[in-house]
């Protein structure tokens, strides 16, 4: 499997790898696996008061491409609102890392991973939410 730059740079040097207390009323948690691999992948968001993600961390158990889409998604979502966390798509995250077909549903694991986040957030603050569950 050849990886592209962009993956090897981030697999080289994640960004953002770590973790904020769970329990935390401005932390929202996603972890979501990819039953094909095994892979699995914990997204956190820290939201100030006005909905703005100010802070992201991931810790992932998985594959190089996993790894680089936690690691670009978490620089991604810093300064977004949490309905503009929910727009990044996969696509956009195998497009800039020029992952290869075999390699698209670790993309979809990052995801499902920002998903799975705002929606424990928003479920903590007691809006109405859909859970997501997905994966190939
Ligand atoms: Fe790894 Fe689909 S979850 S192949
Ligand atoms: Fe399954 Fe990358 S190989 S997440």
């Amino acid at each position: 499997m050849a990886y592209s730059e962009k993956v090897i740079e981030h697999y080289e040097n994640p960004r953002n790898v770590g973790s904020f207390g769970k329990e935390d009323e401005d932390v929202g948690t996603g972890m979501v696996g990819a039953p094909a691999c095994g892979d699995v992948m914990r997204l956190q968001i820290k939201v100030s008061a006005d909905g703005i993600i100010e802070d992201a961390k991931f810790k992932t158990y998985g594959c190089g491409s996993a790894i680089a889409s936690s690691s670009l998604v978490t620089e991604w979502v810093k300064g977004k609102t949490l309905s503009e966390a929910l727009d990044i798509k996969n696509t956009e995250i195998a497009e800039e890392l020029a992952l290869p077909p075999v390699k698209i549903h670790c993309s979809i694991l990052a995801e499902d991973a920002i998903k799975a986040a705002v929606a424990d957030y928003r479920a903590k603050h007691g809006s109405t939410t859909e859970t997501e569950t997905a994966i190939c």
